[in-house]
């Protein structure tokens, strides 16, 4: 059988300009820059400030990589948005792309909400669309998130973990062999804002979803690989969600993985939820680290609980 896998054309990101360091946040609640760097890995994040906004990040993304695709517009025939924390419930950042990039009115435009899992989510969903659509051969995929906005700054549990950005990708399908796993189980531990919550911000279980997090990632990289018919010497790079730096040794280490092929950027840019994927893809191409052909598994976790994993290659 010949599998239809998914190769990333281009990649754009987008951060806010605002850097909250962890002695920023020391200095309106107790905690301090050891605790956070020992427990988290995290030094500073990214906090949007006058007009920025996830729309507005989203959008900057997504332009980038539109650009540097270099692709005719017309052959967008997706557009979907990774994110829990868009300008509006509704309506979509993506609908909100539209116009703005210059893109058909006559395609699907849709917001994709699994947390932390969303990147991973939305590109099998992508996939799905362009398998049955192949006139238009190119989708593009962006994970954006304010999270900024929904952190209590009483609560030193969430708020040091937490920030802003966005990263986007061009993709089309190529042949290849691939795999997805996607997975939800019920639980409040993570939760923010609706109309049973007893709060607008977010809430979590820190401890719980740690435990979570260190077990369900080697079921999904394990999972993954298996049915990709792949071992982890074939994977370039492991592009894990960046909730905590702990997590990623944690599994790193139980699992005998090599660690330099787990990017990071956790200590600059904090947890961004559904978009620390793709930001992280983009940081790699902009520092020339990705390859023709390269493989990589790309891991996210988190409120659902959530997990989504898949195999992606690099143009
Ligand atoms: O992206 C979605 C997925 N999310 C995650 O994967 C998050 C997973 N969980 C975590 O990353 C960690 O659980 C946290 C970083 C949120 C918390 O780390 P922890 O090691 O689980 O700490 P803890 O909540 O058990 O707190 C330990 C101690 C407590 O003090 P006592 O009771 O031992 O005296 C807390 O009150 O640290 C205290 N503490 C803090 N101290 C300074 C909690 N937060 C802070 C803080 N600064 N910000």
């Amino acid at each position: 059988m010949i599998m239809k896998s998914v190769q990333i054309i281009s990649t754009g990101l987008s951060l806010p300009s605002r850097a909250v360091t962890n002695d920023d946040l020391a200095a309106i609640e107790d905690t301090n820059d050891e605790w956070i760097v020992k427990r988290t890995g995290i030094r500073e994040r990214r906090f949007t400030e006058g007009e920025e906004s996830a729309n507005s990040l989203a959008l900057r993304a997504a332009e980038r990589a539109l650009k540097k695709s270099g692709i005719d517009r017309k052959k967008i025939g997706l557009v979907i948005v990774a994110t829990l924390s868009g300008d509006y419930s509704t309506p979509s950042v993506a609908s909100q792309l539209q116009q703005a990039l210059g893109l058909d009115k006559d395609i699907p435009y849709f917001d994709i909400n699994a947390a932390c899992s969303g990147f991973p989510y939305a590109i099998e969903t992508a996939r799905s669309f362009l398998y049955a659509n192949p006139e238009r051969p190119y989708a593009l995929v962006t994970g954006v998130e304010e999270l900024s906005k929904l952190l209590d700054m009483t609560d030193r549990s969430t708020n040091i973990l937490f920030g802003d950005g966005a990263g986007a990708v061009v993709i089309r399908l190529v042949e290849g062999s691939y795999a997805s796993v996607l997975g939800a189980q019920s639980s409040l531990a993570i939760n923010c804002m609706g109309a049973k919550s007893d709060s607008s911000y977010i809430r979590m279980d820190g401890k719980e979803v740690f435990r979570f997090a260190v077990r369900i990632l080697p079921h999904m990289i394990n999972t993954t690989l298996e049915k990709a018919g792949m071992t982890y010497d074939q994977i370039d790079w492991f592009v894990c969600h960046q909730a905590n730096k702990r997590i990623i040794d944690h599994v790193v280490r139980a699992m005998k993985l090599p660690g330099e092929k787990f990017y990071c950027n956790i200590d600059r840019i904090g947890n961004t939820s559904g978009a620390s994927i793709p930001i992280c893809i983009a940081e790699m191409e902009e520092k020339g680290l990705l390859h023709s052909g390269e493989k990589l598994l790309l891991l996210g976790f988190g409120s659902g609980l959530t997990w989504g994993s898949c195999i992606v290659s690099y143009r």
